[in-house]
């Protein structure tokens, strides 16, 4: 084959790379090459104008190929809950393919909450997989903002409100989709935590909350997970937006934490030509403007040319765009080909929305149903019946197929048990509706009612934050008069954190199932009846009334005249709770299981005192009747600190299945991040030589193993 034919070909799509074995095989072509080896030839043989190619978009979600290098046009695409449907080219209307369904995965939150990062690693993989089979080179994924505002409209698309747990979630999910061939997007780098003017809004936060509580998870991804790609945030921190920040990129994330991937910019999220020149920007997405004048294209083309941007700045951003192509093996025929929609890629689907379900009140072992004793159940509200993969905006995904709850319950119950259904809100005239649910409810043996929240816009929805936390279309009113009804009322809820304070007391039994993807259905009645033992908890705390969450209780959220301050410092979430003993509706961490744990024996093993601090040892027994799974919680605390600390920080955590009666020791070893705080003024992470309290336990309320450990030494670094 000629090396025009070739080129052709590779151009098209229908070849990804030259054959190796050819005599004059340049070095980029070259798998068995060292990767930068690889980078600098190619490198080398780029014109001017085929660089500038390389740093922006040609259309919605690719750039432009190079085909005499045969180089392909590289694809992107949402993110993070499966692979997006096909976008564009020049708008964001969806292409009207017939091609692009895909495997969805539970939201965000529901992988945090099976604090399972094996399983994190399993649904990267599964994306990777699907990503591959539809041609795409890097996913716009995971997103790992904390949760600041229960408000926060993409809340349910991230890990929660917990550095460690957000940090050890994004790995695995980073790591498995890697190994696919398919390069991971972090995002959004950083501080975007709020929809409500998401582009505009500029952000100030502390030094050490900065590094402590809204980094860590990208820090983790970069030098832990080994991710490739990281999208700046829309919002503005100090002053200068992030897709263009130099602390965020240059500073912090290229030459603290040596990324040697490549910056993109979030959709329509670049600024300005000299801050993306020269503040670490490597990839300009979505701006709204022709792509020749995107501020990376022409404008930059210009700077260079005109002496006012050095050529050395255009080189890295392009060695870091090849660095990626050529990792990700864009350049090599033995590139995973992926697959999708597999039997394995289901099993993922359900097996993060059955471990991420989180059972939240269980009175009287109300749950799990008994099938044979049953013979009417009436399954109410319209949460039963939506669809909600589709929704959310950019993390929405074009489902195979999906298990709502009703049929996750017909598939499990319908053949046995007469099951009705009543939408009981959400349509106008919802009167009639809720009478004909009540009248439903009467007559069954045991209602289960499905609510909470949906992705229109205004709840769990991109673009925009909730307004309140209450539960929509009436719904508080409705549950009472259900349950009032008929007192074995099971509440499910979908979405993420509602205010539940008008029923809570009324009902025996609560369940939230977030967004559970294709799957959910029948992850929730294999939980509903007994087949599987509930396992998640909270990756974020339910209050019980806005106000007592810290942004509100501060009144610094959304911010004033363009900025909103994070007044409450490290104190984000339970760390606020703590530290203002304010009862929470259901604390971080929390989720009952159908058996119960017993923790004991604590023993806390010193380490080498210089990087592994301490192994904390105790015993978990399943003291019930019934096989399950309990996530064992570690916090630590400083006792006489210096500086003001949290009263306790999770640390570590670890998900252990025990038989009924089985024991088992579980350890964990605590490293010195896990003591260390962040000095703004020294600039380095420190551990002072203190008293530390470890506490271990089942939530961040319920922590019955307590033991100190003395730092002998301290420590930066
Ligand atoms: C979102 C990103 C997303 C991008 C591309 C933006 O609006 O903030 O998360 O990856 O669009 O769809």
């Amino acid at each position: 084959m000629n090396t025009q034919v070739l080129c052709s070909l590779v151009a098209v799509g229908l070849v990804t790379a030259p054959a190796r074995t050819s005599p004059a095989q340049p070095d980029y072509l070259d798998a068995k090459k060292p990767l930068e080896t690889r980078v600098e030839d190619l490198l080398s043989r780029l014109t001017f104008e085929e660089k500038i190619s390389l740093l922006h978009a040609d259309a919605k979600f690719t750039t432009a190929a190079i085909p005499r290098l045969g180089i392909p046009r590289r694809w992107l695409s949402d993110g993070p809950h499966g692979v997006r449907e096909d976008i564009g080219p020049d708008s964001w209307a969806p292409a009207g393919r017939t091609d692009d369904f895909s495997t969805a995965m539970p939201a965000g939150i529901c992988l945090a909450a099976t604090w399972n990062p094996g399983l994190g690693f399993d649904e990267g993989a599964a994306i990777g997989q699907e990503a591959r089979w539809r041609g795409k080179d890097i996913m716009l994924g995971p997103g790992v903002n904390i949760l600041r505002t229960p408000l926060g409209g993409r809340n349910f698309e991230y890990l929660g409100e917990d550095p460690c747990l957000s940090a050890q979630m994004c790995v695995g999910y980073i790591r498995g989709e890697q190994a696919q061939g398919v390069a991971a997007c972090v995002k959004h780098f950083a501080l975007n935590n709020q929809e409500y003017q998401r582009g505009t809004i500029n952000v100030e936060v502390d030094e050490r909350a900065l590094r402590e509580i809204y980094l860590p998870a990208f820090k983790a991804a970069v030098q832990s997970g080994g991710v490739w790609t990281v999208m700046g945030a829309y919002n503005q921190f100090r002053g200068q937006h992030c897709c263009q920040n130099d602390y965020l990129l240059n500073r912090i994330l290229k030459d603290e934490w040596g990324f040697p991937g490549l910056v993109m910019s979030d959709w329509d999220g670049t600024h300005d030509t000299r801050q993306a020149a020269l503040n670490g920007l490597d990839l300009e997405m979505g701006t709204g403007k022709k792509y020749d004048d995107f501020y990376l294209a022409r404008p930059y083309l210009e700077g260079l040319e005109n002496g006012e941007f050095p050529l050395a700045g255009l080189d890295d951003k392009v060695r870091r765009n090849l660095r990626v192509m050529i990792a990700t093996g864009v350049l090599d025929p033995t590139r995973p080909a992926g697959s999708l929609n597999t039997a394995a890629h289901q099993t993922v689907a359900r097996q993060v929305a059955q471990e991420g379900m989180v059972l939240l009140k269980n009175e009287n072992h109300t749950l799990p149903l008994e099938v044979s004793k049953l013979r009417n159940i009436a399954v109410i509200g319209q949460n039963a019946i939506r669809l909600h993969a589709h929704g959310g905006d950019s993390s929405g995904i074009k489902a195979f197929y999906e298990i709502t709850p009703l049929q996750g319950i017909l598939n499990r119950a319908g053949k046995d048990v007469n099951i009705t259904f009543s939408e009981g809100y959400g349509k106008p005239g919802g009167a009639d509706l809720a009478s004909r649910a009540i009248a439903a409810a009467q007559s069954a043996d045991v209602v289960i009612y499905v609510g909470g929240l949906n992705h229109d816009k205004g709840f769990d929805c991109e673009g925009a934050d909730r307004a309140d936390m209450k539960l929509p279309y009436g719904q508080d009113e409705l549950i009472r008069k259900v349950t009032a009804a008929n007192p074995k009322t099971i509440v499910v809820l979908e979405g993420t954190i509602v205010e539940m304070e008008a029923w809570r007391d009324e009902v025996p039994a609560i369940l939230e199932a977030w967004y559970p993807g294709m799957e959910g259905g029948n992850a929730l009645a294999g939980i509903l009846f007994g087949d599987i033992n509930p396992s998640g908890k909270l990756p974020a705390t339910f209050p019980k009334k806005l106000a007592d969450s810290p942004a509100h209780a501060l009144g610094n959220y959304p911010g004033t005249n363009g900025t909103v301050t994070y007044q409450e410092g490290l104190l984000v979430g339970y760390r606020w709770f703590d530290r203002k003993n304010i009862e929470p509706e259901f604390p971080f961490g929390f989720g009952l299981s159908y058996t119960t744990f017993e923790y004991s024996n604590l023993k806390l093993v010193p380490g080498d005192g210089t990087t592994e601090m301490l192994t904390a040892q105790f015993e978990v027994a399943n003291t019930g009747a019934r096989e399950g799974a309990e996530i064992a919680q570690l916090y630590v605390h400083q006792k006489n600190a210096t500086q003001p600390r949290p009263e306790r920080e999770l640390k570590g955590f670890q998900k252990i299945r025990l038989r009924a009666g089985e024991r088992q020791t579980v350890s964990i070893r605590l490293d010195k991040g896990a003591f260390a705080f962040y000095d703004a003024d020294r600039k380095c992470w420190a551990v002072e030589k203190d008293e530390f309290q470890i506490e271990v336990g089942s939530s961040s309320r319920d922590l019955p193993l307590q033991g100190d450990f003395s730092n002998l030494h301290a420590l930066t670094f």
